[in-house]
């Protein structure tokens, strides 16, 4: 096998995993979010605790934020790869014919993802370092639900989000199922394992979407 065919494939595997490690981290941030709609004091308490033990602080969020970037300039680089190696090779290559519209647009689903990331960073992420890190500012445990709150009344960010959200099922609804074929995940539980990926992009940012609508509406 050529190393031209050898280091495309371990970029599409590091692409593949880096996309499994963000959907747990996914899962992970939707069932803390849908606290928020039933218990404000859970919500605290969960958010308190991830934002001040030092091994989510200084070990996991690190390992997040540079999966986070990885994927991304990976996905990029990919992109680009694909875009070359079909100008230069695949003259059979007859798009529409051979693929959804979600998987041949996985980049711009991913271009408003990471949009979507710069302003919910500079939402929450980066008034937190700052309270935490920059200000000093005194831990008082019952404040997130308020903040996350205060977020949701404005209606332009509210439509932003979901519309993004939207683009996250899109990104999903291809991206999850493709990252097992990928690592060669091929057996009896292919087809349970795709109604899972397919019922999982639906549903978390449906949620997202209700969480958003919900703090907006109350
Ligand atoms: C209604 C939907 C959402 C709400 C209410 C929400 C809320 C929050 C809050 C409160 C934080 C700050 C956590 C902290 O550092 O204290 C946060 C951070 C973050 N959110 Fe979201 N989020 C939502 C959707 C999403 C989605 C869909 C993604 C990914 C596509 C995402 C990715 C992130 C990331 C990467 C961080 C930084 C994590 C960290 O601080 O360790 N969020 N979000």
């Amino acid at each position: 096998m050529s190393l031209k065919i050898k280091s495309s494939i371990v970029r599409k595997y590091l692409m593949a995993l880096s996309g499994l490690f963000l959907v747990i981290f996914l899962l992970q941030h939707f069932t803390i979010n849908l606290t928020s709609v039933f218990s404000k004091e859970m919500f605290n308490f969960l958010s308190h605790f991830m934002g001040n033990n030092p091994l989510v602080q200084f070990v996991l969020q690190p390992v997040l934020i540079f999966g986070v970037v990885f994927h991304f300039i990976m996905g990029f680089i990919l992109e680009f790869k694909n875009r070359s190696s079909r100008n230069q090779k695949y003259y059979n290559f007859k798009g529409k014919a051979n693929s959804s519209w979600i998987s041949r647009n996985m980049i711009l689903s991913g271009i408003v993802i990471l949009s979507f990331l710069g302003l919910h960073f500079y939402d929450f992420w980066i008034p937190e370092m700052q309270y935490k890190y920059i200000e000093f500012l005194p831990e008082n445990p019952d404040r997130y639900f308020d903040e996350l709150v205060h977020k949701f009344e404005s209606l332009p960010r509210v439509i932003i989000y979901n519309i993004s959200f939207i683009f996250l099922s899109l990104h999903l609804l291809h991206g999850f199922s493709s990252s097992f074929q990928t690592i060669g995940f091929n057996n009896k539980y292919t087809i349970s394992l795709k109604f899972f990926t397919i019922s999982f992009s639906i549903i978390i940012p449906l949620g997202f979407i209700l969480i958003a609508l919900f703090h907006y509406l109350n």
